[in-house]
């Protein structure tokens, strides 16, 4: 296989143990420099293919999209999403395809209009209230979880919490032990005897995932019963008519891909993908404005003349607020927050470059490295917003190797929303505090916790009435 190395004897754990301490994508992005931008890397029995930089990414997702579309079946995804019944586990078929544009077509139905922004508007109020009444500094994550939480409960079930309610708490205690507790996942999926005896921590994974559905099934089922075509509350409306929609229209034989549990599954889809990326996001915003002072107040300068002192957060403004998404997409760019995207797989026999990719490998698409690609960025680990602007203020074409919502088929479905949201709650955040680091303390820009997303050590922050 040319310049693809095989850089393991198998054995039962493969490389697994290489990536205790190290993080994957970490460890991938060290191996890259010996044996190139495409590897091959055993996950105990599963093979997979690390691709390392931008040209071999875009590759899979760009140019040879249908081919790398697939989504990986292993032992916990399939457990986990109701048989892969999921839009973000669910492997590349026509079942999965209808699904996703159902999804889209439902979240853009929301989104039209001014929900989304009243959403926020509400989310955001909240915390700054909150804020307000604090003067000694503090950890910037369980406001970011309840901004975070707030919108991804209001976009689906048109419902907002205080800090201090139960509903918040509960959800808060269980999106944490997803972010601390489960490393690079279960062993059941590459220690197949152990699915006889499940390990304390796949027990533990089925239970929170219960949990959560638990919660959103009450909501489900509430909506179901007051659904009204007339009168659209939220994301889960849009997607319950779109299946009506989908039931009347379509032939038998479609409508039976269309089951409750595929919408169930599409829910808890759009619901627990934007929480984590969408905190973790924040949270390291205010982790680097705070670390360079000079920073803020740039954005203060925009944000004082584009928005009013308070009233709704306007989508529109964030056409007049380049340096805040510059910001923003310096943020994502090092911090990475979902470093390796989701695994693919492929769905034939195909290549990267003159490197064979047989169907149904498992591949790891590498967007941390990209972003750390010295080749790529000038001054790489400098965090400088004003690489994404061009000479005359206003936003650059986005660069090649700039790729956290990834691309192709299975891109982030989320990724406008998300994209809106954060300017907007950057420059809601701005609008009402001068944020800083706490008097001598240094910053840490190492992420602690596995190799599926990026989370800062915890840290302190003031928030300062402006
Ligand atoms: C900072 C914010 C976000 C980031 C960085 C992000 C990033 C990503 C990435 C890297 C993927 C994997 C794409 C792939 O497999 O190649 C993904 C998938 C997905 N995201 Fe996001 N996301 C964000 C916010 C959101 C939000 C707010 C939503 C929902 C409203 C969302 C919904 C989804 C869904 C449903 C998928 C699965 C797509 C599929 O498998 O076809 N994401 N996201």
């Amino acid at each position: 296989m040319c310049y693809v190395r095989i850089i393991s004897v198998i054995s039962l754990l493969g490389n697994v143990l290489s990536f205790r301490g190290t993080p994957m994508y970490q460890k991938l992005a060290e191996w890259s420099k010996t044996y190139g931008p495409v590897m091959t890397v055993y996950l105990g029995p599963i093979r997979c293919v690390a691709l390392n930089n931008t040209e071999v990414v875009l590759e899979a997702l760009v140019k040879k999209q249908a081919d790398f579309a697939g989504r990986p079946q292993t032992y916990s995804t399939k457990l986990l999403s109701d048989g892969a019944k999921s839009i973000a586990l669910g492997d590349y078929h026509a079942t999965w395809r209808l699904h996703r544009k159902l999804a889209t077509k439902a979240l853009r139905l929301y989104t039209s209009g001014n929900r989304l922004e009243l959403r926020m508007t509400e989310s955001l109020n909240k915390v700054v209230e909150v804020l307000k009444g604090i003067k000694e500094p503090v950890n910037p994550h369980l406001y970011n979880s309840l901004v975070a939480l707030n919108i991804l409960f209001g976009v689906c079930f048109d419902q907002t919490y205080a800090v201090d309610d139960p509903m918040f708490k509960n959800m808060l205690s269980i999106f944490d032990e997803f972010l601390t507790s489960f490393g690079n996942g279960p062993l059941e999926d590459i220690i197949p005897p152990l699915r006889l005896c499940p390990t304390k921590q796949m027990k533990r994974m089925i239970q929170l995932f219960d949990d959560i559905f638990n919660i959103l099934d009450i909501f489900i089922v509430e909506h179901r019963n007051t659904l009204s075509p007339d009168h659209i509350r939220d994301f889960t409306d849009s997607i319950l008519l779109a299946q009506k929609a989908a039931m009347e229209e379509l032939d038998e034989a479609t409508m039976s891909k269309i089951t409750d549990d595929h919408v169930r599954q599409t829910i808890g889809d759009i619901f627990g993908a934007g929480i984590d990326t969408t905190r973790l996001t924040l949270d390291w915003a205010i982790l680097y404005l705070a670390s360079h002072p000079e920073v803020p107040s740039k954005i203060h300068k925009e944000v004082d003349q584009v928005l009013p002192k308070s009233g709704t957060m306007l989508l529109s403004y964030r056409n007049h607020l380049p340096y805040t998404e510059a910001v923003l997409h310096e943020v994502m760019r090092l911090s990475s927050v979902v470093p390796l995207s989701l695994p693919h797989c492929t769905i034939c026999d195909t290549k990267i470059g003159d490197n064979d990719v047989p169907q149904g490998t498992m591949v790891l698409l590498n967007l941390w490295m990209m972003h750390h690609d010295p080749d790529k960025w000038t001054d790489v680990e400098a965090f400088k917003p004003e690489r994404f602007l061009d000479e005359t203020g206003a936003m650059a074409p986005k660069p090649d190797s700039w790729l956290p919502f990834s691309a192709g088929r299975r891109v982030c479905l989320g990724e406008s929303v998300a994209k809106q949201e954060l300017v907007l709650l950057l420059a809601g955040y701005m609008r009402q505090f001068k944020i800083s680091l706490p008097d001598g303390v240094k910053p840490d820009f190492e992420a602690i916790g596995g190799g599926f997303v990026r989370t800062p050590k915890p840290f302190q922050s003031r928030f300062c009435g402006t």
